[in-house]
């Protein structure tokens, strides 16, 4: 289903610490279904602030199970949404709500067995908090282990949250604090989870058993380095998931087209609801997704960076450069789909579709 924005009211707004809020949504009962959710997964968020549209996207922090609607939000250095967040919204008040979206999930399945290592950082900890609830809820026989970087105690996000999950999943949660600026007594939960701490981590504390799925949310240079760690200690990529929450900073993953390529001008078609908008695009100008605003086409998108897969789209004739992909797996690129924020045409006619 295409993602759709619905304006939405708020139903609380909780400081959680001193520089983020966690917001939660009252969804009508005849949208609950348009809304429904897997763990991990994330709500755009559009305001005018300014005279200016900005959208971001926040992970649900709340579980499925849970029948609750709540993004987190920290409030950033010069973070317009984050600022305006943490200071001017407050129950009652209505907000477009894009209905959720996001691959770093996890299904549930009852008789799993399964042992989860979760790596969070900072605010990356929302989506992990909502997959740690869900598996231990869920899954009866799985176990549970947060690896959760800060700073110091008081910026740990769902402090009291974990605290209490600890209690109540006492045999399947571990949970291992790792603060970069106060010392907990022992070596290993200070420091940041780099390569040499997530070694050390696998060691002290994963190594007493099999590992069958990693999670891991946080900055770029932190999900590398545990992807390293853990792929070097035998986990099998393909059960390593993870999902940035900042802008990457590899740009020489860019993908672009050869200088000497030729221009090609396409004659572009994209399929969005049932309708069909017709274009003509330079493979070296705009991005598909511009060029489609620009043409009166609504197509759904939050980051336009390559990071957030909301403006996934799939090819049904025709072929494209993208500029960066963080979001899609491999297995989606080669079944044809494409971030339409990052896409080029390179055929002479190129036909797309939000509807498959
Ligand atoms: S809008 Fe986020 S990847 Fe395109």
């Amino acid at each position: 289903m295409t993602p759709k924005f619905h304006s939405i009211e708020i139903s609380d707004v909780r400081r959680e610490t001193e520089d983020t809020v966690s917001i939660a949504f009252n969804i009508p009962e005849e949208l609950k279904n348009e809304y429904s959710y897997k763990s991990g997964q994330y709500l755009t968020l559009k305001a005018d602030i300014n005279g200016e549209e900005i959208r971001r996207s926040y992970s649900l922090c709340s579980a499925p199970h849970e029948h609750e609607w709540r993004v987190a939000i920290k409030e950033v250095e010069n973070g317009q949404f984050s600022t305006y967040a943490n200071n001017e919204l407050a129950a009652g008040m209505m907000m477009d709500v894009m209905t959720p979206t996001g691959n770093f999930i996890l299904e549930p399945n009852e008789s799993n067995n399964k042992s989860y290592v979760l790596f969070a950082a900072g605010s990356g900890i929302t989506p992990v908090i909502s997959i740690a609830k869900t598996a231990l809820e869920k899954e009866p026989e799985s176990q549970v282990t947060l690896i959760y970087g800060n700073r110091g105690i008081s910026s740990i996000i769902f402090r009291e949250e974990i605290e209490a999950l600890k209690n109540k999943y006492m045999n399947r949660l571990r949970v291992v604090h790792v603060l970069s600026r106060e010392s907990l007594g022992n070596k290993i939960q200070k420091g940041r989870i780099d390569l040499d701490k997530a070694n050390a981590i696998y060691t002290q504390i994963l190594s007493d058993g099999p590992i069958d799925d990693v999670y891991i949310c946080g900055p770029e240079d932190m999900i590398l380095a545990v992807k390293e760690s853990m792929s070097n200690n035998g986990v099998d990529s393909k059960h390593i998931h993870f999902e940035l929450f900042t802008s990457p900073l590899l740009k020489e993953e860019k993908i672009s087209l050869p200088t000497n390529s030729p221009k090609i001008n396409s004659n572009v078609s994209i399929i969005i609801d049932g309708d069909t908008y017709h274009l003509n695009l330079s493979s070296t100008g705009q991005t598909v997704l511009d060029a489609a605003h620009e043409a009166g086409a609504d197509l759904p998108y939050a980051c336009k960076g390559g990071v957030c897969c909301t403006c996934k789209a799939k090819i049904i004739e025709g072929t494209v450069s993208m500029d960066v992909n963080y979001a899609l797996e491999q297995d989606e690129v080669e079944a044809g789909y494409i971030l339409s924020c990052q896409s080029h045409p390179t055929s002479d006619k190129l036909v797309i579709s939000f509807d498959d």
